[in-house]
Order: C-alpha cells, then sequence, then structure tokens
C-alpha cells in the first residue's frame, strides 16, 4: 500500500489557511499554491536517488552526490493542477510537463476526460501528479489511469487538501502511489465539496466565479 504523508511543517500549514480563507485574492492564491507546491515538491522529492559523481571545485577534485540521472515529470490536473507546476519546476527546472484535462461533471461528479498529453518516455520517469483537491478521488485515479496505460509506473500524488474518502479510494485504486498530502480535511459535503477545503479550486486560481 502506498504511503500517505500528511505535512505537519508551519509554514505550510499556515499558507493552507491563507489559501482557505475566502478574503484571498487570487493573485494571493496563485502565489500561495506556487510556494507551497516549493515547499511540499521539496519533501516529495527526499527519495530521488544520488549518485556520487567527481567535481573540482577552485580548491581540489573531490567527490561529492549529484542527482542519478533520474528524469521527472510533473503532470497538473487541468486545470488548478497548473498552479501547482511553476513551484515544482524551480525546484526541478529539467523536468518535462505533461497535461492531463479532467472536469468534474455537476450532477454525477465523475470526471469527465478532455486531453491527455504525456512525455513520450513517461515509462522511464519519476511522475509527479499535482492537483490540489483529493475530493471524491475520482479525478486523481482517472489521471493516474491515464499515465498507467501509456506506461507510466513510478508515480507521486501530490495536493493541498484531502478528505478522507479521496485518501481512501486512490489508495485501494494504486496501492503502488504514495501519496503527499498538506491537510486531510474532514468530509465531504453533498455536492462532494471538501469541508472545511477551500472552494473551487479551479476558480480560486483563474478568478472564474
Ligand atoms: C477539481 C480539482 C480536482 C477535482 C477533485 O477540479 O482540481 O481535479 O476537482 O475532485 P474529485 O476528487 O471529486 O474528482 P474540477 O473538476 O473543479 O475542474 P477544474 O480544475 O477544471 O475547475
Ligand atoms: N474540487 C474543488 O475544487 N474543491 C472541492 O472541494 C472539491 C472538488
Amino acid at each position: 500500500m502506498g504511503k500517505v504523508y500528511v505535512f505537519d511543517h508551519p509554514l505550510i500549514q499556515h499558507k493552507v489557511s491563507l489559501m482557505r480563507s475566502k478574503e484571498t485574492t487570487v493573485k494571493e492564491f496563485r502565489e500561495l499554491a506556487k510556494e507551497i507546491s516549493m515547499l511540499m515538491g521539496f519533501e516529495a522529492t527526499r527519495h530521488l536517488p544520488l549518485e556520487d559523481v567527481e567535481i573540482e571545485t577552485p580548491i581540489c577534485k573531490t567527490k561529492t552526490k549529484m542527482l542519478k540521472g533520474q528524469d521527472i515529470a510533473i503532470v497538473p490536473i487541468l486545470r488548478a493542477g497548473l498552479g501547482f507546476v511553476d513551484g515544482m519546476l524551480a525546484l526541478v527546472p529539467n523536468a518535462k510537463v505533461g497535461h492531463v484535462g479532467l472536469y468534474r461533471d455537476p450532477e454525477t461528479h465523475q470526471p469527465v476526460e478532455y486531453y491527455c498529453k504525456l512525455p513520450t518516455d513517461i515509462e522511464n520517469r519519476q511522475t509527479f501528479v499535482v492537483d490540489p483537491m483529493l475530493a471524491t478521488g475520482g479525478s486523481a485515479i482517472a489521471a493516474i489511469d491515464f499515465i498507467k496505460q501509456r506506461g507510466g509506473k513510478h508515480i507521486t500524488f501530490m495536493c493541498l487538501i484531502a478528505s478522507p474518502e479521496g485518501i481512501e479510494v486512490l489508495q485501494k485504486a494504486h496501492p503502488d502511489v504514495d501519496i503527499y498530502i498538506a491537510s486531510k480535511d474532514e468530509k465531504l459535503n453533498e455536492h462532494a465539496y471538501i469541508v472545511p477545503g477551500l472552494g473551487d479550486a479551479g476558480d480560486r486560481l483563474y478568478g472564474t466565479k
């Protein structure tokens, strides 16, 4: 079963609280998404393998450590996952970026797919799927299904806020995937929104409400 990491770092908790507040502007919401994705990405990349390399400093030759040629892909779930891309790219600027387009049908709450474009060598990449919200889990499961259908194997899921239900179904559907979340919230409401949550992440990121 994949591990679930819930961040208790005070900076992350503080910034998530700011994102939750309905007073937070679109500009601030975007800036916070970038800052939190960098903080979370720092920890979520902890397991990337290192190798010994020899370099020469201005003083002498030395053996030191660098990332072991592990290629990385970042895959935001459109739209709201885009808010995580810049922060992750600041950490791993050579990463390739795939996109999976999904939206939730407002009646059924089931994910509807409209786009999928991934790096062609996705099977060789450590892949970070990013989306601020894990509510029913339908979108995350469908996005990871897409990636696996195209050969993806080494997948990590990162989100800001998750419901207990979403975590459970995602773990069942993709037991090989580790999940990094900034906050595990109470529950879903009757519209399948996370309570207390932060509302509609896409609308808050793009000001479309
Ligand atoms: C939101 C969010 C997730 C999804 C989570 O996207 O960004 O992708 O809902 O819900 P689920 O776990 O129940 O599937 P939304 O469908 O609102 O699309 P948008 O990003 O285009 O606004
Ligand atoms: N999608 C969102 O953007 N917010 C929720 O609370 C649930 C799904």
